[in-house]
């Protein structure tokens, strides 16, 4: 028997960064890019991992016990009590690009939690799954907010405060945006960082900043419900120069969010972590390839058109 599962990747539309510090953001999952992994009975003993994008055929227990994938196996068989080990193969392949934020360690820790639940007979709530993942996220990047985990266990659009219960909301008009990739990896790690730094040195400063990015949030939300997506283009300038201030926007990501806009985006910001990854632009649909072309033009390593719905 094989038991199968898959993630969609994730981008933040709205308030990342502030949402570490409880201020709101909205991310929406990306489906067309995915995270997929087979479990199934192996006639060999071990648990044998496969995952050829990253070039690795190994056996559990020849990884580091901080490896991510090891990681997501251990604590899911200690979580489990599963004893004694059953003899697996475990494939895992994403389309995902790593550290850009699209989600990507996320997308392969939940549908790899997934199909470790299906194939050992166990059941997990999509709440457990998410704090399973919380908890794994946590282990590779310090103080993640959740927003990733959440969005990607859902796999819906979501209003994210840390610490609140999830709120998922509809999309009242769906519209379209374009994704670039600046090819550059940014540890995520490092700008919460910096930005942790610059907060300390000013708090009352920043804690207005925030909230401001926070209103931003709560304004697209509503725009976003009430089917008045045009009006997203407006904040998400908004947003980028806010990020710009907290240091966490880069000449590369700033280069494509100019391109965007001069190309005929209604907005564009960068998304995530910053300082390289992702920036979105959003765009009335029948002008997605002109930007998209733009976008390349201007040194994008690629990009992606994308419908939220
Ligand atoms: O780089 P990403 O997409 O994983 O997003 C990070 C989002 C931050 O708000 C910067 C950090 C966090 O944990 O929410």
């Amino acid at each position: 028997m094989t038991s199968r599962s898959t993630s969609p990747g994730k981008i933040i539309l709205f308030g990342e960064h502030v949402v570490v510090y409880g201020r709101p953001a909205l991310a929406v999952p990306v489906t067309q890019v995915h995270a997929d992994v087979e479990v199934s009975d192996s006639s060999r003993a071990g648990i044998w991992i496969n995952a050829p994008d990253v070039n690795l055929h190994a056996e559990l227990n020849t990884l580091p016990s901080d490896h991510p994938l090891a990681s997501v196996i251990h604590n899911f068989l200690f979580l489990w009590r599963v004893s004694p080990f059953p003899n697996l193969e475990i494939t895992i392949t994403s389309t995902i690009p790593v550290a850009s934020g699209l989600g990507s360690g996320a997308a392969v820790t939940v549908a790899l939690t997934r199909a470790l639940v299906s194939h050992l007979d166990r059941l997990m709530t999509d709440e457990e799954i998410n704090g399973f993942a919380y908890e794994i996220e946590k282990l590779h990047h310090g103080t993640p907010s959740g927003i990733d985990n959440t969005v990607v266990t859902y796999a819906t659009p979501v209003y994210f405060i840390k610490g609140k219960p999830i709120e998922t909301f509809k999309v009242g008009t769906p519209f379209t945006i374009v994704i670039s990739d600046t090819g550059i990896s940014a540890p995520t790690k490092e700008s919460v960082g910096d930005v942790r730094k610059l907060w300390e040195a000013d708090i009352p400063k920043w804690e207005s900043v925030f909230d401001r990015v926070g209103k931003i949030a709560e304004e697209a939300r509503k725009n976003i419900e009430s089917g008045k997506w045009e009006l997203l283009g407006k904040l998400m300038d908004q947003n980028h120069t806010l990020l710009q201030e907290m240091t966490v926007s880069s000449p590369e990501l700033d280069r494509l969010v100019s391109a965007a806009r001069n190309a005929g985006a209604m907005g564009a910001k960068l998304s995530g972590g910053g300082r390289g990854g992702n920036m979105i632009a959003l765009v009335e649909p029948e002008r997605a390839e002109e930007v998209s072309s733009a976008l390349m033009a201007a040194g994008a390593k690629r990009t992606l058109i994308t419908t939220v719905s």
